[in-house]
């Protein structure tokens, strides 16, 4: 899972047993060598199919953008400016670093339950890559409201979500192995570390995204093939403010 220029066990505890800033501010120059970055395939399912089924974007936001692997695709899918935020200061100095290039891309350290009121109504995209564990259940409203300010009338939230693994299966006992020992974790540890894998459904993430006032439809990504029940096994949410 992870190449010889990624972090070493030793590293991984240490990171895991700190804050979740703190620990993405250690992993951060071995981030891009993790699978916790959104890989390639993932990112290029989302671009092809929101180039395909929207018309072209102004301002572009990445929320918890890391070392800012949604960036390049917001480059290209967006005329104007692009914004990359994130909680960890070592995160966005890589992200900085790789797009020094680009004078429309800017980064902002914030908390993205809090995101600055300056970015209010200001872009017409939003994306967001491999971070919605890191928040429980009880805070997604206050997230997605977050965005839904920081987005223009009409602008869209977009992001992959996955379909519910089968019972039983490998990954559903790794997650769920996973989980539960975060969970033990995080009530015998502090600081919290929060990353859970399975609190995100779609069912429940919808129901908060229509809360917050946003309209939601997903798309199949059909790059991932569907299960035998004919299900895609990964959709792309679209959150669009209305
Ligand atoms: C697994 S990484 C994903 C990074 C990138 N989006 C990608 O797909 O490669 C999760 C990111 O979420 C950020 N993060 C976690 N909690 C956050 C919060 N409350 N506000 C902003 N960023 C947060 C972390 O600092 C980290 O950079």
């Amino acid at each position: 899972m992870f190449s010889s220029h990624g972090p070493s066990v030793r590293e991984l505890a240490v990171q895991g047993l700190s804050s979740v800033e703190r620990g993405y501010d250690l992993l951060a120059p071995k981030f891009d060598h993790t699978p916790f970055r959104t890989p390639d395939r993932m990112l290029d399912a989302v671009e092809e199919t929101l180039a395909q089924v929207e018309g072209g974007f102004d301002a572009g936001l990445d929320v918890c953008c890391g070392t800012g692997a949604g960036i390049d695709m917001l480059r290209r899918l967006c005329r104007d400016r692009i914004t990359g935020v994130d909680l960890s200061a070592g995160m966005l100095a890589e992200a900085g670093r790789a797009h020094a290039d680009d004078d429309r891309v800017d980064f902002v350290r914030a908390d993205a339950r809090a995101l600055p009121s300056a970015l209010a109504q200001t872009y017409d995209l939003a994306v967001s890559f491999g971070a919605f564990g890191h928040f429980l259940p009880a805070e997604r409203l206050t997230l997605f409201s977050g965005i839904h300010a920081a987005l223009r009338e009409g602008g869209v939230l977009a992001f992959p979500i996955g379909a519910p693994l089968p019972l039983g299966s490998p990954l559903w006992w790794a997650t769920t192995g996973f989980d539960a020992a975060m969970r033990v974790r995080n009530a015998v540890w502090r600081p919290p570390f929060v990353m859970y894998y399975r609190t995100f459904p779609l069912g429940p993430v919808r129901e908060d995204l229509r809360a917050t006032g946003f309209t939601v439809e997903t798309l199949p990504l059909e790059h991932f093939g569907r299960r035998p029940d004919g299900a895609p096994h990964w959709r792309l949410v679209l959150a669009r403010r209305t």
